[in-house]
């Protein structure tokens, strides 16, 4: 079953706690919360008073996605405010190794996610660390853009590595997902579809998630 994650880029952000609750009615299976410092990606969005505001809005699970420098610096602000996974970028600096145990000590899941043009192999030496795997299928900064669709190449490899590990490795996608593009990437091998504008295009997010979820 395709899980899908609705990014609240994407949503109404005079009415975030609403627009929350109502994916989570609508069939959302995560909550997708792009946080963006306007350095390692060019916008500014999301900081962790937002996301603990958010917090009483759903029991979903908080999938936050940090498109920030320097994410040390914010790891115990997100996890105290609610974040159930965190997802850094492996291009975010040097110490990848020491991110991923700095955010496992507080016992929440840890994700890292590529940009297009970093390969699987990045992740070949950190794969038995981490919960999950977070493959950007757009250049990160903006909602709405068309899917780069060799990015989901990448999947397969990372499966490769994470062969014989016990415990699941989620691989989930992010960019450009909506009717036309998520069967390519479930056959690719994606477990959570994040999307934001193919949610929240139109009022009706339950048929647009339903939609999400039954094309083949
Ligand atoms: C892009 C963000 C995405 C974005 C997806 O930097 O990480 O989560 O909101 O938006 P859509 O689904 O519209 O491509
Ligand atoms: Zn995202």
């Amino acid at each position: 079953m395709r899980m899908i994650a609705p990014s609240i880029l994407s949503a109404d952000f005079s009415r975030l706690g609403e627009e929350v609750k109502a994916v989570d009615k609508a069939g959302a299976d995560l909550i997708h919360i792009d946080v963006m410092d306007g350095h390692f990606v060019p916008n500014l969005t999301i900081g962790p008073g937002v996301v603990k505001a958010l917090r009483p809005h759903s029991k979903l699970l908080f999938d936050v996605h940090l498109m920030i420098s320097e994410p040390e610096r914010y790891i115990d602000d997100f996890v105290e405010a609610g974040a159930d996974i965190l997802t850094v970028h492996q291009e975010s600096g040097a110490h990848l190794h020491r991110l991923i145990q700095m955010i496992k000590a507080h016992n929440i899941k840890a994700g890292v996610s590529i940009n297009p043009a970093t390969p699987a192999v990045m992740l070949e030496d950190i794969i038995s660390e981490i919960d999950l795997v977070l493959i950007m299928t757009v250049n990160p900064g903006f909602g709405g853009q068309a899917m780069i669709p060799e990015a989901l190449n990448k999947i397969a490899k990372i499966k490769e590595f994470a062969k014989g590990r016990k415990k699941p490795l989620l691989i989930e996608v992010d960019g450009g997902i909506k009717v036309e593009t998520i069967a390519a990437a479930e056959a690719a091998g994606a477990d959570i579809f994040v999307a934001g504008s193919a949610v929240f295009k139109s009022a009706d997010y339950q048929g647009n998630i339903q939609a999400l979820k039954k094309v083949r």
